[in-house]
């Protein structure tokens, strides 16, 4: 066989973040998360199946790279479609590599989408949600638009990414803050695992969760911008104390991720409506309204340069690209 496609998905940033497993190998949250995908970022994949191939080749960002990482992925996607062909994967990453601009979540929705066409699987949205999931935790959200929620579920089944709201007209974004474009220390599979062993704040974590999707979900159909920025600010901070609660305990924290937070509480301080998130990673992303983003990239640009500032807006679900 050669069989071809190629796939586009955005990554996407969790206002409600998901910070540890039930199950490390079906990749089962311990608890349902909420997310808002983005328009800049994103990842296109082309998966080529080739009887020719004599094992998986991979290439991300025209270098080539072991494709043993997405043999366990791409297995799965033979397994469904019950072939046992090799497959070529062609990545580009049109987001700051490990950063925690969660590229494993554009990453693996691409490759879900595309693999599976390329198999000859025609998957609805739900499967590929759980497909991806399988890939990264993360990348079941971004098989949507706008603001999606994965929720927990219990098995491979239910544990599915819903949409909220996948075109929203709210006009409202994130500002990422490229603070370090490095990779980062402890990647987030092992930094959560760690968490959940070693936290002993992580029944809280757990129990505190739900509520904030519940609140998150009322702000997102109040339009309630303060209520969305206080709920994420508190939910991203509670997940960096689960870390520095661990033992050993660890950070995602740098010095400059200190300065940009307190230049945002200034700018709150001021009267400007922004608040915080952040992830695996020591960048820090500003959930803020359009109207306002002038002002708040004025502040920081200063301290940051300009060319650290980058806006994304609500951006969309995965889709099929043409050529192939
Ligand atoms: C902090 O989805 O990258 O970004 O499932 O182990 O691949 P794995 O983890 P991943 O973790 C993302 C963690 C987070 C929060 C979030 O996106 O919900």
């Amino acid at each position: 066989m050669l069989n071809s496609a190629s796939a586009r998905a955005h990554t996407n940033i969790a206002l409600a973040k998901y910070w540890g497993k039930r199950d490390e190998e079906l990749i089962i949250p311990m608890n349902s998360s909420l997310s808002l995908t983005l328009d800049h970022f994103y990842t296109d994949t082309q998966v080529t199946f080739d009887d020719s191939l004599t094992a998986d080749f991979f290439e991300l960002d025209n270098r080539i790279l072991p494709a043993t990482k997405l043999t366990p992925f791409l297995d799965l996607v033979r397994q469904k479609a019950g072939i046992k062909t090799f497959a070529a994967v062609k990545s580009f990453n049109h987001v700051p590599n490990q950063a925690g601009l969660a590229s494993s979540a554009s990453a693996y929705a691409a490759l879900a989408a595309a693999a599976s066409k390329a198999a000859g699987l025609e998957l609805t949205r739900p499967e590929l949600s759980r497909l991806a999931r399988r890939g990264s935790g993360s990348a079941s959200r971004s098989i949507y638009g706008g603001f999606v929620e994965w929720q927990e579920g219990h098995d491979d089944l239910t544990s599915v990414a819903v949409p909220i709201e996948e075109e929203t007209d709210w006009k409202i974004g994130m500002l990422a803050i490229i603070l370090n474009a490095g990779v980062k220390k402890i990647a987030s599979r092992a930094g959560m695992q760690h968490v959940v062993k070693t936290s002993p704040y992580y029944p809280a974590w757990v129990k505190e969760s739900q509520a904030d999707i519940d609140a998150l979900k009322q702000a997102i159909a109040n339009r309630d911008f303060t209520q969305l920025g206080e709920i994420s600010e508190s939910n991203a901070l509670r997940m960096h104390a689960l870390n520095l609660a661990a033992r050993p305990p660890f950070s995602y924290f740098e010095a400059s991720t200190i300065r940009a937070i307190t230049m945002i509480e200034e700018l709150r301080a001021q009267g400007v409506s922004c608040y915080y998130t952040m992830d695996a990673g020591p960048n820090v992303k500003v959930l803020c309204q359009e109207e306002d983003l002038p002002t708040i990239k004025a502040y920081l640009a200063p301290a940051f340069g300009t060319e650290n500032l980058l806006f994304a807006r609500p951006g969309q679900g995965v889709k099929f690209l043409e050529g192939d």
